[in-house]
C-alpha cells in the first residue's frame, strides 16, 4: 500500500505505546482512523491529538478478546468508514510468571487477548476484504513470536500463534489482492512493561525477603530494561514505510536475523543458543538482586 492518504484504517490498543504512535503517525499521512481500546481514557486523549491533525477519527471501545465487541466495531466501522484499507491488530497484553507458578488463569487471559483477538478481528473484518479484493492486514507479534527466549510460555505460544496466522494468511489470500504484514518488535519503551501483573516469586524468597522488598527489586528490573528501550515513534515510522513496500516480515533489530538464520543454517549452534539466551537472563536477574544485597541462590 503506498499511499496511505484518505483510506481507512482499524487499529487497536491505540490508547497507549506502539498503538498510539501508529495513531499519530498515520493521521500525518492522512488516513482516516478508527481507533479502539479497553483504556478509555487513554484512548480519547489520543483521539484529541489525532483530530488536531485533521483526519476523520472514530474512538470506541473493543476489548480484543471479545468476538461481539470485534462485531460491533466492525459493523460501525463499514457504516462510518466505509472499506477497511488497513487493520492492524496491536493490542497486547504481557504477563505471566515463572516457570514454577504456572498458573492457567494467565495462559488464557493472554492466548484471549494476543491470539484469539487476532481470529476475531479476521472473522470480523474478512469477508468484506474478500469480498472487495483488496486491504493490508497488520499483526504486531513479538521477537518473542519467532525465537525462544526467557519470556513467559504464555506469551511466547501466543506470538508464534500470531506470526503462524500471519504467514499461513500471507500464502493463502494474496491471490486474493490482500496484503499481511506482522511486525516484530524488540523491547519498545512502552507501558507494556509495567502493566504485567507483578512477577511471584517462590515462596522461600518471599518468606525471607518479603513481597514489598520483591516488588521494588522487580520494578527496578524493569525500568532498567525500560531504559534501554527504543522509542515507539521512532520504531513506528520504520514499520510505515515497511508496510507501503507490502513486506511480509517487519523488524526493528537487525540483530534478530542472524539468530533467525543460525536456527535454520545450524540447529546445533541455536540449541546452545537458547540455553545460553536463558542462562544470560538468570545471571543479570542474579546480579541485579546482588546489588540490593541478596544472593538469590540462598533462596532457590
Ligand atoms: N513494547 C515492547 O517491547 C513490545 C515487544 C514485542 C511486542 N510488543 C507488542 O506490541 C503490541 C503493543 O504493545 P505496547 O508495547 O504498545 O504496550 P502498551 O501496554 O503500551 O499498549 C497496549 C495497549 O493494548 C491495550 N489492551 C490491553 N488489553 C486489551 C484488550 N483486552 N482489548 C483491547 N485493548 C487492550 C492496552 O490498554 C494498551 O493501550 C502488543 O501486541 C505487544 O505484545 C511490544
Amino acid at each position: 500500500m503506498k499511499e496511505l492518504n484518505n483510506k481507512n484504517c482499524f487499529l487497536t490498543g491505540a490508547a497507549s505505546g506502539i498503538g498510539r504512535s501508529f495513531a499519530l503517525a498515520l493521521a500525518k499521512e492522512g488516513i482516516n482512523l478508527f481507533i479502539t481500546d479497553i483504556n478509555m481514557e487513554g484512548l480519547v486523549k489520543v483521539k484529541e491529538e489525532v483530530e488536531a491533525l485533521g483526519v476523520k477519527v472514530i474512538a470506541e471501545k473493543c476489548d480484543v478478546s471479545k468476538f461481539e465487541d470485534f462485531d460491533r466495531c466492525a459493523k460501525q466501522f463499514h457504516s462510518k468508514l466505509g472499506d477497511v484499507d488497513l487493520l492492524i491488530n496491536n493490542a497486547g497484553i504481557a504477563r505471566g510468571v515463572l516457570l514454577e507458578n504456572i498458573n492457567l488463569d494467565d495462559w488464557k487471559k493472554v492466548i484471549d487477548v494476543n491470539l484469539w483477538s487476532i481470529i476475531y478481528s479476521l472473522k470480523a473484518f474478512i469477508p468484506k476484504m474478500l469480498e472487495r479484493g483488496s486491504g493490508h492486514i497488520v499483526n504486531v507479534a513479538s521477537a518473542a513470536g519467532i525465537l525462544g527466549s526467557p519470556e513467559p510460555l504464555s506469551y511466547m505460544a501466543s506470538k508464534f500463534g500470531v506470526v503462524g496466522i500471519s504467514e499461513g494468511l500471507y500464502g493463502q489470500i494474496s491471490r486474493f489482492g490482500i496484503k499481511v504484514s506482522v511486525i516484530i518488535p524488540l523491547y519498545i519503551k512502552t507501558n507494556i512493561f509495567f502493566s504485567g501483573e507483578e512477577a511471584k516469586y517462590p515462596k522461600k524468597l518471599v518468606d525471607g525477603i518479603g513481597e514489598e522488598k520483591l516488588q521494588e527489586i522487580s520494578q527496578s528490573m524493569l525500568e532498567e530494561m525500560y531504559d534501554k528501550a527504543k522509542s515507539p515513534d521512532s520504531v513506528v515510522k520504520k514499520y510505515i514505510a515497511q508496510i507501503k513496500k507490502d513486506q511480509l516480515y517487519i523488524y526493528d533489530s537487525k540483530g534478530l536475523l542472524s539468530v533467525l538464520a543460525m536456527k535454520g543454517a545450524n540447529p546445533k549452534q541455536y540449541e546452545e543458543f537458547l540455553v545460553k539466551l536463558n542462562r544470560d537472563f538468570r545471571t543479570s536477574r542474579e546480579a541485579h538482586f546482588s546489588k540490593f544485597g541478596i544472593n538469590l541462590d540462598d533462596y532457590l
